[in-house]
């Protein structure tokens, strides 16, 4: 099972977007995909086209399993998506969540230990961050941290960005946290990239030379995303664009995304 956390603590880079298209790539490619709500926003869970979870006490969603207070089966939790997707969706009771965390010993180990667990029912779960560098977010990267090769899990860091000059510093920002948590929690990270989003060259110089700082960024692009309608459209569907529009732009890039970070997987039409 591979963990990805899409993560980037600035706001409207295309996150929620990656979460739901990459996952569907993933899904078309014939794994078992988990996407994960993990912004109380609760945009994935809305984007997606699932039911927010019932919250409160005692209440079957995902802070409270974390924290403890619900222990039931693993299917209450999970709901079915478009694309064949399945979706731990948000709930009221996620806004809770991060305040509460801070009160837990291991705190960033939370959400890890629960998505372990999921090895042998999954082959791919992507968590959708918030954007803010707090519990939330430093958990979801532990989640996906690096594992010794024989483990039977493995954790991947996407980082989705767009091309304006505060994406910068914001990935420096970011890069700062990742540092202060490996040394802190003694773990390590594998960043596959970054991924522009809602690139548009004729917004010019400014996009074009970001763009630039970012193919030169030791990081490495992994994908661009040009502002394109099929993203927005397929939002407003709530589903993906491999459902909305299977041979858009977009849809071929995201399969083209899957390949790139798991070329050993066989896309589903050739197997
Ligand atoms: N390639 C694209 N083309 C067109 N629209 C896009 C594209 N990528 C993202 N969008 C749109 O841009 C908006 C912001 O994207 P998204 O919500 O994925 O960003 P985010 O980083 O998750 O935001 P937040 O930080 O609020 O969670 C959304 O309305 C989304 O539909
Ligand atoms: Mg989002």
């Amino acid at each position: 099972m591979r963990i990805y956390a899409i993560a980037n603590q600035k706001g409207g880079v295309g996150k929620t977007c990656d979460t739901v298209n990459l996952s569907a790539a993933l899904a078309e490619r014939g794994q078992r995909v988990l996407a994960i709500d993990w912004d109380p926003q609760g945009h994935l869970t809305e984007a997606i086209g699932a039911q927010p979870a019932p919250s409160g006490s005692g209440a079957a969603n995902l802070p409270r399993a974390l924290l403890g207070e619900w222990r039931g089966e693993l299917s209450d939790l999970v709901q079915q998506a478009a694309g064949g997707l399945y979706v731990v969706p948000t709930s009221d009771d996620m806004f809770l969540l991060e305040p509460l965390m801070y009160a837990k010993v291991g705190r960033e180990f939370l959400l890890s230990r629960f998505l372990d667990a999921l090895v042998d029912v999954f082959d791919a779960v992507v968590i959708d961050c918030p954007p803010s560098l707090g519990a939330l977010n430093d958990s979801a990267l532990v989640a996906a941290r690096k594992r010794p090769a024989e483990d039977p899990v493995q954790g991947t860091i996407l980082i989705p960005v767009q091309a304006e000059d505060s994406s910068i510093r914001a990935l420096r920002l970011f890069l700062r946290q990742v540092t202060t948590l490996q040394d802190g929690l003694e773990v390590r990270f594998d960043i596959a990239g970054l991924v522009v989003n809602l690139y548009d060259p004729r917004k010019g110089r400014i996009a074009t030379s970001t763009m630039e700082a970012f193919q030169n960024h030791p990081l490495g692009v992994l994908a661009v995303f040009k502002d394109l309608k099929e993203v927005r459209e397929s939002w407003r569907l709530h589903t993906t664009v491999f459902d909305h529009a299977p041979d858009s732009e977009i849809a071929h890039g995201f399969r083209a995304l899957a390949n790139r970070l798991d070329p050993e997987l066989a896309p589903a039409a050739a197997s």
